[in-house]
């Protein structure tokens, strides 16, 4: 199933969107608008985008306003995935080569600043410091839970609640602020504004929980990369967390985990990948995403009634079954 299937109604104005993303990062240097159309050209979901026009839905639409919150939203989305794939030592992502492997991790680093200040540059647009604060302090929440997965790199000892703070500042945050000012710029009021901020915080914790399942469940195919990335790389998700909670696993698993950190990442993952698939890790993982999505449509519930209203309940369903 594709997402744009599930609303062609707003395709018109998602190729509007498109168009003006392409157009964004267009004409300040070659080189730069090469690497940053590199990542763009290579598709995505362009959900942010989505959430912020179906947010605009619950006050006045208007697309000419809309584009200014829905471009930076993209923009910054994908700035992060550039850093992130440097960050995360990626090769491929997209079913493409990423801006680091294909030139190199200077020229990735100023690809993410190039397209992060041009996200910036777009929000002024508005003339809402409201607005243009969020979305700065989104930014600044990312770069602290991208610290943060460095930091715990390999680090067995982390707990649940590490993993769920973290994972709110890398995507969570970015996902609720484009559901939430969406209906910011088209005028909505507070509480609606407020209710899809609560929407979209949950459906990005189940996005990420399911985002690192498909990381250990998915095939390259599907997922535009090869799984077990996470591993190699020593990022210790949600079910790896749930899998060392098992005592008779414990053990085994901590070997094979040191064991891939020694050889810095070249070494097989798949018997570690194997012990936590056969493990309650990803079960209880699937049952957490499950209360993230239906605290998403709780606050879903107490919206208006609308379009919009079903598109995100669907876009919810789609998430937490998602297998690209
Ligand atoms: C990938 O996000 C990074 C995460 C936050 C998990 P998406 O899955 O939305 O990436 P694209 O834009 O569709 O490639
Ligand atoms: C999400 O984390 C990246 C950001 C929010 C910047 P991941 O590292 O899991 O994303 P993928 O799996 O590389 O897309
Ligand atoms: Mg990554
Ligand atoms: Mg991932």
């Amino acid at each position: 199933m594709k997402l744009m299937d599930i609303f062609g109604a707003l395709k018109r104005d998602m190729d509007f969107i498109e168009r003006q993303l392409y157009r964004s990062i267009d004409g300040d240097d070659e080189l730069l608008s090469e690497t940053s159309l590199h990542l763009l050209k290579a598709g995505g979901k362009r959900l942010r985008p989505v959430f912020v026009l179906l947010g605009g839905k619950f006050g006045n639409y208007d697309l000419q306003r809309l584009q200014h919150v829905a471009v930076p939203l993209e923009l910054i989305h994908s700035a992060s995935l550039v850093h992130d794939d440097v960050i995360d030592d990626a090769g491929t992502r997209r079913g493409k080569p990423t801006v680091k492997a294909k030139w190199d991790n200077k020229i990735a680093m100023y690809t993410g600043d190039y397209i992060y200040a041009k996200a910036l540059i777009l929000a002024t647009e508005l003339s809402n410091p409201e607005i243009h604060r969020i979305l700065s302090k989104a930014l600044v929440q990312m770069s602290i839970g991208e610290m943060e997965q460095i930091r715990d790199f390999f680090n067995t000892e982390q707990t649940v609640r590490n993993y769920l703070l973290r994972i709110r500042r890398k995507t969570a945050l970015l996902i609720a602020i484009s559901c939430q000012l969406g209906a910011m710029a088209a005028g909505a009021p507070e509480k609606v504004s407020w209710l899809l901020y609560r929407y979209g915080y949950n459906v990005g914790m189940a996005f990420q929980i399911r985002d690192d399942l498909l990381d250990l469940c998915g095939t390259e195919k599907s997922i535009g990369k090869p799984p077990g990335s996470d591993m190699r790389q020593g990022n210790i998700t949600l079910p790896v967390i749930y899998a060392l909670q098992e005592a008779d696993l414990r053990a085994d698993l901590l070997r094979e985990i040191s064991g891939i950190h020694a050889e810095d990442g070249t070494g097989e993952v798949s018997k570690a990948i194997d012990m936590i698939v056969s493990s309650s890790g990803i079960r209880r993982s699937e049952e957490l995403a499950d209360r993230f999505i239906q605290k998403a449509l709780d606050a879903l519930d107490e919206l208006p009634e609308n379009k919009a209203r079903s598109h995100l309940k669907e876009i919810a369903l789609f998430v937490n079954k998602r297998s690209y």
